[in-house]
């Protein structure tokens, strides 16, 4: 039947692989918002308009043909028919997403598709950071990871292949613009399970997260 799982918390937290994880493991689909914030930033950029001109990045994002495909184990991310997967995980997009996603119109488009997506779907474990608080708040679980901030820039300085310390110092400049920002910040929902991940591996995690499913 219907279940949607609701993931948040910052980068480096293990969202990501844990969500996917979860969803191959209980056959639902995964909806990675992360990726739309990162998709609609591509094109603000590739648009070349100011980015602290938020009338002319609402306009963008409203003209954009946006599509992310819901597989956990291969989900294609397209702007305008062509495909961005690798251009949105790159230190352009990653610089200026907390930006774009702050805008509240930006904010209310996707949050409307991702609402539709959930909608349509049976089963969906979504990632992101506003969730359990504003696109799903009716979610059959919530849960919000957290790690130590050595761990997440650990974390992700290895995906990258990137220097830790470049690597933490981002993480924390946009933890900050994302927790700090007037319309949705990253939040965690009263009825959220915390789950520290800092001394947990991901198997570890998932095995958690499917407790909690049946319990
Ligand atoms: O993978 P990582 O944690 O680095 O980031 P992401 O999940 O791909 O999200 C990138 C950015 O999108 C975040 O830093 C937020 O600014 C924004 N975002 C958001 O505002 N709301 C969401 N539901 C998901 C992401």
């Amino acid at each position: 039947g219907r279940c949607v799982v609701a993931v948040d918390g910052p980068s480096g937290s293990g969202k990501s692989t844990v969500s996917r994880r979860l969803a191959a493991g209980i056959g639902a689909r995964y909806l990675d918002t992360g990726a739309m914030y990162r998709a609609i930033t591509w094109a603000v950029l590739r648009s070349g308009v100011d980015l602290t001109d938020t009338a002319s990045v609402a306009k963008v994002a409203g003209e954009v043909d946006l599509h992310i495909g819901t597989h956990p184990q291969g989900y294609a991310v397209s702007v305008d028919g062509a495909g961005v997967d690798a251009e949105i995980r790159g230190p352009e997009v990653t610089g200026a997403v907390s930006a774009v996603a702050a805008v509240p119109a930006v904010r209310e488009l996707l949050v409307a598709r991702q609402r539709e997506m959930i909608a349509n779907a049976g089963r969906m474990v979504v990632e992101g950071r506003d969730i359990g608080s504003v696109v799903a708040p009716d979610a059959d679980l919530k849960v919000f990871l957290t790690a130590s901030e050595a761990a997440r820039a650990a974390r992700r300085s290895a995906e990258d292949a990137a220097d830790v310390a470049a690597t933490a110092a981002d993480l924390a400049r946009r933890d900050r613009l994302d927790s700090t920002r007037k319309v949705n910040p990253l939040a965690q929902a009263p009825d959220a399970v915390v789950l520290d991940t800092t001394e947990l591996g991901i198997d570890e995690v998932v095995a958690r997260l499917r407790d909690l499913l049946t319990e």
